[in-house]
């Protein structure tokens, strides 16, 4: 009993001594009943803190309500911002497992129902990668597990402009053009471009898998990595021009700060308004719709979890990268059988090689995160959306894990 509680037991204990002793009560005659009446004050009391806590558990339920189209019935909307990378929240690996262990969720898991990979007709990976994501590093990785797993790998030229809202015309020869880069072997495709259901144009089933990055982070990435030396020779060979002085010493801060078009965030803001957009990765799952054009809409969100549900594979992250890996050998094995112990071969093995990371790159204060993050809370919810998922996937086969 809590100290507040002995306290008015002691008190009504005392009332009750009180009352005999001023013969307000009549003196009962057995001890039994003194024992029954102090009986009967305790469990009231219990009654008021089982009460409490009833309130406290329901408080708690309201805030990990479901949501129409969630990985796990849950959204990481109300987990905005500032909430992001606590230890304790909901979408970290930790915070998921609790989350599906304490609602009886994590012994029902079943591989089969989150394994998209059964409805294949062929064995093709389709690989629409999202820039910023680390892409080119699961790349060399399907390149050394092609030579062991035997398949090969397709990739778009690098001069190739990212495939965005194209007609359905156009989508259907990007579709018999990939389908028909390999008539009997596996392979990968990698391109960057946006989702393409294949169904209404009747090929068969491919594999579908991505990689995501944390939002805002992928936004301060892209924004340093065209202003690399590498980047602008590459883009130089393409247009055959540079961009002016003003734009390589642009800060990604003063950029925010200045509400320059570059770094503006705004809801519902279009690919017309803003060419060249590299805003958003919800983008690379909702596809060439009108509906998936405007930033940080629900609509388009909706969309791309639609498709995530139905047709991807494995979304993984190189925030984890363990997880992703063993995720990707045990749902795609066809391809990525033995893609652990690849990556951490000694020496050779992609662990131990030096990170591709853009030394160009500055460190961004976490105020100038936060201002930004607020504005893709729509983007946020995807990306959890997906991180929930591939965790929920990592758990179903590893049930006997404990943390
Ligand atoms: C530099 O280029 C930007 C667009 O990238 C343009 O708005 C600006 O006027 C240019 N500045 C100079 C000095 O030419
Ligand atoms: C965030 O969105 C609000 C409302 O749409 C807008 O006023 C603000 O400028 C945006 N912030 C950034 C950094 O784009
Ligand atoms: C990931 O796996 C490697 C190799 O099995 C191991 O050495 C490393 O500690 C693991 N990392 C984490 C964060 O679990
Ligand atoms: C997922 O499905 C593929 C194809 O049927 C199969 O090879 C793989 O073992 C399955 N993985 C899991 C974890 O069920």
């Amino acid at each position: 009993m809590s100290l507040n509680a002995e306290r008015s037991y002691k008190m009504k204990l005392r009332d009750v001594e009180n009352a005999f002793k001023y013969r307000r009560i009549p003196y009962p005659k057995r001890s039994v009943e003194l024992i029954a009446l102090l009986a009967i004050s305790c469990t009231f009391f219990l009654f008021m803190h089982t009460n409490k806590l009833n309130s406290r558990l329901k408080e708690m339920e309201v805030k990990l309500q479901p949501s129409e189209f969630s990985a796990l019935g849950l959204t990481g909307n109300h987990i905005s911002g500032h909430d992001a990378g606590k230890h304790d929240d909901i979408n970290t690996l930790h915070g998921t497992y609790n989350y599906l262990k304490s609602t009886g969720q994590l012994w029902r898991l079943n591989p089969k129902f989150l394994n998209n990979t059964r409805f294949h007709t062929r064995n093709i990976l389709f690989f629409n990668r999202v820039p910023k994501t680390g892409s080119e590093t699961l790349i060399e990785l399907m390149v050394r597990l092609g030579e062991k797993n035997g398949f090969q790998n397709e990739r778009a030229p690098f001069s190739k402009p990212i495939g965005m809202y194209w007609p359905m015309e156009r989508q259907k020869q990007e579709v018999t053009r990939i389908m028909d880069l390999q008539s009997n072997y596996a392979f990968v495709y990698v391109e960057h471009m946006n989702y393409m259901n294949i169904r209404p144009f009747h090929y068969p089933q491919p594999i579908y898998i991505n990689m995501i990055r944390d939002p805002v982070e992928r936004v301060i990435s892209w924004f340093y990595h065209v202003r690399t030396p590498w980047n602008s020779l590459n883009m130089y060979e393409i247009t055959g021009s540079f961009h002016n002085r003003t734009f390589y010493v642009k800060s990604f801060e003063e950029c925010v700060l200045t509400h320059d078009p570059e770094c503006r965030y705004n809801y519902g803001l279009n690919y017309k308004e803003d060419p060249g957009d590299h805003k958003r990765q919800s983008l690379f799952f909702c596809g060439h719709s009108p509906i998936c054009e405007p930033f940080n809409t629900p609509g388009a969100i909706a969309r791309a979890k639609q498709n995530v549900e139905r047709d991807y594979s494995v979304i993984g992250s190189w925030e984890d990268v363990n997880v992703t890996l063993s995720v990707l050998e045990e749902y795609i094995p066809r391809f990525f059988k033995g893609a652990t112990e690849l990556y951490y071969e000694p020496i050779k093995g992609l662990a131990f090689k030096k990170e591709n990371t853009n030394h160009w790159k500055p460190k961004i204060s976490e105020r100038i995160k936060q201002i930004i993050r607020a504005n893709f809370s729509q983007e946020y919810d995807f990306y959890y959306f997906c991180k929930q998922r591939l965790y929920r996937q990592y758990f179903a086969i590893n049930r006997h894990l404990h943390f």
